[in-house]
């Protein structure tokens, strides 16, 4: 006979429990999300997402160097520009607000990652990720006129000093042409992140009131992605690995652990989750409320991400978990 199995005698003291624990957490697979807006010594908190500010540049680079000396390693970086118009001016030049936080970042932390956000919404007046047709194509969002901008915009990016590039708009193709035109620029050795399996997600609501980047009419469901579907995010990894990302996301994290696991047994790429907005702000929500136990319902699923497949973690709750682990 066999004897009775015990799995518990392995769970019987903390030392043990540390012994055999598979999944650990750690600071270095933290990304913490930042919003540059124009002006000085400005900081405003986002109504739906306590803790998370829109800072201007004097006070990114006072965060990018707490976020550095929490050991965190990178950051990426998001623009709210004073103006927006159907072009997306503000994405592509080279004094755009991303490019002059960059620069300021790089200057101030330059051992701090920077990875600059690479997309059109917060940049159009409509609030869309792409350029928007005309005539018989009205309220289409085009495909290949946005890769252009999005070209434009990563060069520009790259030589304000960005380090890596991570396109979030879901348009065909978009990794290929980024890759093209860094390489011509000759910044060979700047990698891409793919946001690769973005889902149309309603967590997203809160990023977009800290974006000020609500489409203005319909939604994003022509590009990003269904949340019935797996299978198709597998097919999205593909595309963007053979046309040459350096490291992949999913997005959002919680609700789509399934996908992370499946990109990641799907590729040998480093694997991103993002943890939306949404995420943060029900999690701060009933934390506020004496509901939950805010540490540890962050680290719990921080750890699941990780188990899941996720070597990095985009998070809102980036600095205070870097606290904790530190405590
Ligand atoms: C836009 C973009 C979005 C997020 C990052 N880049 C959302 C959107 O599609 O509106 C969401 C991040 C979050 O919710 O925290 N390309
Ligand atoms: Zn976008």
């Amino acid at each position: 006979m066999f004897p009775v199995q015990r799995p518990r005698r392995l769970r019987t003291s903390a030392t043990l429990r540390r012994m055999v624990r598979e999944t650990v957490l750690t600071t270095d697979d933290l990304i913490y999300p930042l919003f540059a807006v124009p002006g000085e010594g400005f900081a405003k908190e986002v109504r739906s997402m306590p803790g998370v500010y829109q800072l201007s540049i004097d006070k990114i680079v006072e965060e990018a160097k707490e976020v550095y000396d929490l050991g965190i390693p990178a950051i990426i970086l998001f623009g709210i520009p004073a103006d927006k118009d159907l072009d997306a001016t503000g994405a592509w030049h080279d004094c755009g607000i991303v490019q002059k936080a960059a620069t300021a970042v790089k200057e101030a932390v330059p051992d701090l990652i920077v990875i600059a956000d690479t997309c059109l919404c917060e940049y159009t007046s409509h609030g869309h990720c792409g350029y928007l047709g005309a005539g018989d194509l009205v309220g289409k969002v085009l495909n290949d006129p946005t890769l252009e901008l999005l070209k434009k915009t990563a060069v520009s990016q790259a030589k304000a000093g960005a380090d890596i590039i991570a396109p979030s708009g879901m348009m065909d193709g978009f990794v290929k042409a980024i890759r093209e035109g860094l390489d011509a620029a000759g910044f060979e050795d700047t990698p891409i992140l793919s946001y690769a399996a973005k889902y149309a997600s309603a967590y997203y609501g809160p990023f977009r009131d800290a974006a000020e980047s609500t489409p203005q009419y319909g939604d994003r469901r022509t590009y990003q992605m269904d949340p019935g579907n797996a299978r198709e995010a597998l097919k999205e990894i593909e595309l963007d690995i053979a046309e040459g990302a350096d490291m992949l996301m999913v997005k959002p994290a919680l609700a789509y652990m399934d996908i992370i696991w499946r990109v990641k047994e799907a590729s040998n790429l480093p694997v991103a989750a993002y943890n939306v907005s949404g995420e943060y702000s029900m999690v701060k929500a009933a934390a506020l409320n004496g509901w939950i136990d805010e540490q540890k319902v962050v680290l719990e699923t921080m750890t699941s991400f990780k188990r899941s497949g996720a070597d990095l973690i985009l998070t809102y709750h980036a600095k205070d978990i870097a606290r904790w682990l530190d405590a």
